[in-house]
C-alpha cells in the first residue's frame, strides 16, 4: 500500500473514497465535520437526525457522489464517545475503514483528520490501523476472496510535520507487526525452528541487524539443558536465535534491553499430551518469539538510543520416542535443576535458558513474551495480556507504553507465596505448581527464578496473540499483540 500525504484542501482530493470520523453525540457539527457536512449538502446532518448515523464506535456510513467533494465516496466511521477517545479507537476505526472499503472493491482512499486528532501520534494510529487492517490471513487460499489490495492511502488535514512523522513511524511499526503476524499465521509444517531461524536471518540481513543462529550442537555445548529437554522428543532440531541492534554511540555500562520470546513452533504437550480438540491452534505457540523478531525489525529502522538483543529459543514440543517424561530432572543452562512434572509446561523451560543466555550477553533489563498459560485466559480472557514484573519502575514504564499504543495489558502479582508452590522434592524447582489455581502466576514465578537479580518483565500473551474470528478492524489469526508496546518502550528507554 502506497502512503501519501495530501496538502490540498480535502474538498479537492480526488480519490475513490474520502474517510472521516464522527463521534457519538457529535451534534455540534463544528470544524472539519461542518465542512464535510456542507460538502455533502447536509446529508450527514440528515442521517444523524434520522438516527441512521449515530457515531457509535466502528459504525460505517457510506455516501456516494457527495456533491461538494472531488472524492467519489465519503465514508464516515464512528469513533464512539468523545470522552473515551484514544489512539486505540482511532486505530481500530481506521482499520475498519480499510476493511469496509476493500470488501467493496475500493482501491484508493484518503483519510481526513478531525480537530481531535491533529498530532503525530494520531496520524501514526491511523497509518497503523490502515496497514494492520489491510493484511489478510489467506496466503494458502488459491481463490483469494479478500485478495483485493488497497493500492494507495493518503492523509489529509494534518499539519505537514505531524503527518510525516506519524506516517513514517506508523508504517515501520505496522509493517513490523504484520511481519510478526505473518510468521505466527504459518502452519507448523511451514514454520519449523529451522525455518523460523532462516526467516530471522533474512530479516536481520535485510535490516542491517546482527544475527546468530545456534544449531542443536551449539545449544548442547552451551549446556541449554532445559531447551534441549523439550526438543528431544521431536525429529526437528531446535534453534536458538540471537538478533541484536547496537546504537551508533553505544558505550560499555549503558543499559542493554534483552527481549526473550517463546517460539514453540508446535506444542502437542509432549508426553503430557494435549486433547486433540483445538490442538491445531498450537501452531501459534511461537508468537512470543515472532513478537521479538518483529520488534527488532522495527528498531533497525527507528534506531533507539538503547542496545537491544532478542533471544529466541525455538523448538517443537513432541511426544517422540526420545521425549522427556514426567518426573525427569533436567539441568538448565544456569545450573539449576528442574523436575519436569508436566511436559506441557514447556514454554517456561525454554525461556529459562533464553533468560540465562540474555543475562550472559550482558542484558541489564529483561522482557519475555510467551503464549505461556491457559490460566491467563481464565484470568483475563482474550482482552488483556498479563504483565508480571520484578521491578516496579520498569513495569510501570511498560504499562505506560502499552496504554500509549492502545494495547490492553494488566499487572499481575508475583508474591513469594507463589514461589512456594513450585518447590520440588528432588530438584531446585519444578515446572508446575503443586498448589491450587494461580497457574499463570506460578509460571511467571518459574521464569523469575531464571531472571535472578536482573529487572524483568514477563508478558503472558496466550489469550491475546490469536483472534479466533475476524474483527471489523482485523483479519482473524495472529494479532501481533505487544509488538507496538515493546517498540514504544525501546524508543523511550
Ligand atoms: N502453549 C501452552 C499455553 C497456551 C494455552 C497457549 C492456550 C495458548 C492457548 C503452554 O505450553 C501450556 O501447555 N501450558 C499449560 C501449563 C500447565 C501444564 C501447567 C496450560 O496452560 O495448560
Ligand atoms: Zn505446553
Ligand atoms: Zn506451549
Amino acid at each position: 500500500m502506497e502512503l501519501t500525504i495530501e496538502s490540498q484542501p480535502f474538498t479537492n482530493v480526488s480519490t475513490e473514497a474520502l474517510v472521516t470520523f464522527v463521534f457519538e453525540k457529535d451534534e455540534k457539527f463544528e470544524g472539519a465535520l461542518a465542512e464535510v457536512d456542507a460538502a455533502t449538502g447536509g446529508r450527514i446532518r440528515e442521517l444523524a437526525a434520522s438516527g441512521e448515523l449515530t457515531g457509535k464506535h466502528l459504525e460505517t456510513t457510506l455516501i456516494h457522489n457527495p456533491p461538494g467533494l472531488a472524492a467519489k465516496r465519503l465514508l464516515v466511521v464512528g469513533l464512539g464517545k468523545p470522552d473515551k477517545f484514544t489512539g486505540r479507537e482511532l486505530l481500530r476505526a481506521s482499520g475498519a475503514a480499510v476493511r469496509y472499503l476493500k470488501s467493496r472493491s475500493v482501491r484508493r482512499l484518503v483519510v481526513l483528520a478531525r480537530e481531535q486528532m491533529l498530532d503525530a501520534a494520531s496520524a501514526q494510529a491511523v497509518v497503523e490501523g490502515l496497514l494492520l487492517g489491510e493484511m489478510e490471513s489467506d496466503i494458502y487460499k488459491t481463490d483469494k476472496k479478500n485478495g483485493k489490495q488497497i493500492e494507495a492511502a493518503g492523509l489529509v488535514g494534518w499539519p505537514g510535520e505531524d503527518a510525516e512523522k506519524g506516517k513514517s513511524i506508523g508504517q515501520v511499526t505496522a509493517e513490523a507487526q504484520n511481519f510478526t503476524r505473518s510468521l505466527v499465521n504459518e502452519p507448523a509444517n511451514k514454520m519449523t525452528p529451522r525455518i523460523l531461524a532462516e526467516r530471522a536471518e533474512a530479516m536481520a540481513k535485510e535490516s542491517g541487524l546482527s544475527v546468530e543462529v545456534f544449531d542443536e550442537n551449539t545449544i548442547r555445548e552451551l549446556k541449554m539443558g532445559a531447551l534441549l529437554s523439550v526438543a528431544q522428543g521431536s525429529a526437528e532440531p531446535p534453534r536458538f536465535i540471537v538478533v541484536s541492534y547496537t546504537p551508533p554511540n553505544h558505550k560499555g555500562g549503558a543499559p542493554v534491553l534483552g527481549l526473550v520470546g517463546k517460539a514453540v513452533t508446535f506444542d502437542t504437550g509432549g508426553i503430557s499430551i494435549k486433547p486433540s480438540e483445538g490442538m491445531e491452534k498450537m501452531k501459534y505457540d511461537m508468537a512470543g518469539g515472532a513478537t521479538m523478531l518483529g520488534v527488532m525489525k522495527a528498531l533497525a529502522q527507528l534506531k533507539p538510543a538503547v542496545k537491544v538483543i532478542a533471544c529466541v529459543p525455538a523448538t517443537e514440543n513432541m511426544p517422540g520416542g526420545r521425549a522427556q517424561k514426567p518426573g525427569d530432572v533436567q539441568f538448565a543452562m544456569s545450573g539449576k535443576s528442574i523436575e519436569v512434572i508436566n511436559t506441557d509446561a514447556e514454554g517456561r523451560l525454554i525461556l529459562a535458558d533464553g533468560l540465562t543466555y540474555a543475562r550472559r550477553l550482558g542484558c541489564t533489563h529483561l522482557i519475555d513474551a510467551a503464549t505461556l498459560t491457559g490460566a491467563i485466559v481464565v484470568a483475563l480472557s482474550n482482552v488483556n495480556a498479563g504483565v508480571f514484573g520484578s521491578d516496579q519502575v520498569f513495569t510501570d514504564r511498560l504499562l505506560a507504553s502499552a496504554s500509549a499504543c492502545g494495547e490492553k495489558m494488566w499487572p499481575m502479582p508475583v508474591d513469594e507465596e507463589y514461589r512456594e508452590m513450585i518447590k520440588s522434592g528432588i530438584a531446585d524447582i519444578q515446572n508446575v505448581s503443586s498448589g491450587k489455581g494461580g497457574g499463570a502466576i506460578t509460571a511467571a514465578m518459574f521464569l523469575k527464578e531464571f531472571s535472578e537479580d536482573t529487572p524483568w518483565i514477563h508478558l503472558d500473551i496466550a489469550g491475546t496473540a490469536w483472534l479466533d474470528d475476524a474483527k471489523p478492524w482485523s483479519a482473524k489469526g495472529a494479532s501481533g499483540v505487544a509488538v507496538r508496546t515493546l517498540i514504544d518502550l525501546a524508543m523511550k528507554f
